[in-house]
């Protein structure tokens, strides 16, 4: 059986150890659902978070993919949403209030704070996008939007 094993509480120092152990655990696999699925895991049990999931896209709508948490929404139009608006502008949007961000979609009333980060293809094509909420307000900053956005690099990197 495989874990993430981190040595560092420092969190730039987590997100690069976690970077490292998700590139050899996915090291020679082509199947996308499986990487997301993957990454998700591993970041559930480097961090813990409420709620860490993809979206894909498809056609005019993201469709979720690989998620662990409470039952998350299935689509979502572009624009709409924390998810919707990451699409639409193809960059990470973090959410400090949940409540202050005009057309959130709440799946759960748990969630407070919200990072959404874009997954690029290798032609830089919006393939989909990964949802991490947290119970905690302003759990997300600049080192998690580091972190994460080279974790998703790993969705489309299978030559490795
Ligand atoms: N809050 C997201 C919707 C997805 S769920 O949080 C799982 C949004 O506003 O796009």
């Amino acid at each position: 059986m495989q874990h993430i094993y981190l040595t560092s509480t420092i969190k730039t120092e987590k997100y690069t150890e976690l970077y490292h152990q998700l590139y050899h655990i996915l090291n020679g696999e082509s199947d996308t659902i499986a990487r997301m699925a993957t990454i998700c895991a591993g970041i559930k049990e480097a961090f813990d978070f409420y709620w860490i999931g993809f979206y894909r896209v498809c056609g005019d709508e993201l469709v979720v993919g690989p998620y662990i948490g409470t039952l998350g929404c299935l689509r979502i139009k572009k624009g709409k949403g924390v998810c919707g608006y990451c699409w639409q502008e193809g960059k990470t949007i973090i959410v400090k209030n949940v409540e202050e961000f005009p057309g959130h979609i709440a799946c759960s009333e748990v969630s407070k704070s919200e990072i959404v980060v874009p997954v690029f293809d290798k032609n830089h094509q919006i393939i989909a996008v990964l949802d991490i909420d947290s119970e905690v307000y302003s759990m997300f900053d600049e080192e998690d939007k580091l972190g994460l956005e080279k974790i998703v690099g790993l969705v489309s990197n299978t030559t490795i």
